[in-house]
């Protein structure tokens, strides 16, 4: 609510998002991006309708469960990287296992190994404000996937980045995608962006105006 005024963030979604997808939505600010995505993502509930994660009906799962799905099952990797500054990259990408009570040896090398795969072994024990921004969502994008997660949702992954560094981390996202088969959405309000995914969804004013595939890329 907004005063009297109740706003309709999202209206009429109907979408399914089959495991292994790589899809991005697109749409301008205000088009409710951040409101799907918090949706996916098990954080916000619509006040009607039903969403189904992995099988289960989410309206059924207590905030127990509900903190459990997110922890076990999903990555979130976000605009402005929140990576925890007092922390080493090392640090922050081995918070997930640490959550999850993974020993701390185990929790390092696990770290280590994803840091690894996103390219920057080396720049481990660096705090985030001595990494430029396309290596802060580095750290992000292996803090989100070491914990195994089924789906990774990332809102606007690449709105502070140049379009240069964009373009390699959505290229990251994509091999790890295609690699470990994890289901990845991300949003953009940049149409370049999109001509690089399977599966372009957009939204405007609440509503999907296009659900589209892009023919020949095969995965
Ligand atoms: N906490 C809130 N209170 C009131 N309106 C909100 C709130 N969050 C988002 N909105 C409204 O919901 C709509 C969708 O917002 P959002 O999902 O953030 O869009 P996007 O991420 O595409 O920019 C917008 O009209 C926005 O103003
Ligand atoms: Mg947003």
């Amino acid at each position: 609510m907004l005063g009297q005024t109740r706003i309709h963030a999202l209206r009429g979604i109907d979408l399914e998002i089959m495991p292994g997808e790589f899809l991005a939505i697109w749409g301008p600010s205000g088009s409710g991006k951040s409101t799907l995505m918090n949706m996916l993502g098990l954080i916000d509930a619509p006040d009607a309708g039903s969403i189904v994660f992995d099988g289960e009906a989410v309206a059924a799962l207590s905030d127990d469960a509900l903190s459990d799905r997110r922890n076990r099952k999903i990555g979130f990797v976000f605009q402005n990287f929140n990576l925890v500054p007092v922390l080493n990259a090392l640090e922050n990408v081995m918070l997930p296992l640490q959550l999850q009570d993974v020993a701390k040896r185990e929790a390092a090398a696990r770290a280590m190994e994803w840091l690894d795969k996103v390219g920057i072994a080396h720049l481990r024990g660096f705090r985030p404000d001595h990494l430029s921004g396309g290596q802060r969502q580095r750290v992000a994008i292996a803090r989100a996937l070491v914990a195994h997660p089924h789906l990774v949702i990332a809102d606007e992954p690449t709105a502070n980045l140049d379009s240069r560094t964009s373009h390699e981390v959505i290229d990251l996202m994509e091999k790890l995608n295609e690699k470990t088969g994890v289901t990845c959405v991300f949003t953009t309000h940049d149409p370049r962006l999109l001509e690089r995914v399977p599966r372009q969804l957009r939204l405007s004013d609440g509503r999907i105006s296009a659900d589209s595939y892009t023919e020949g890329k095969s995965r």
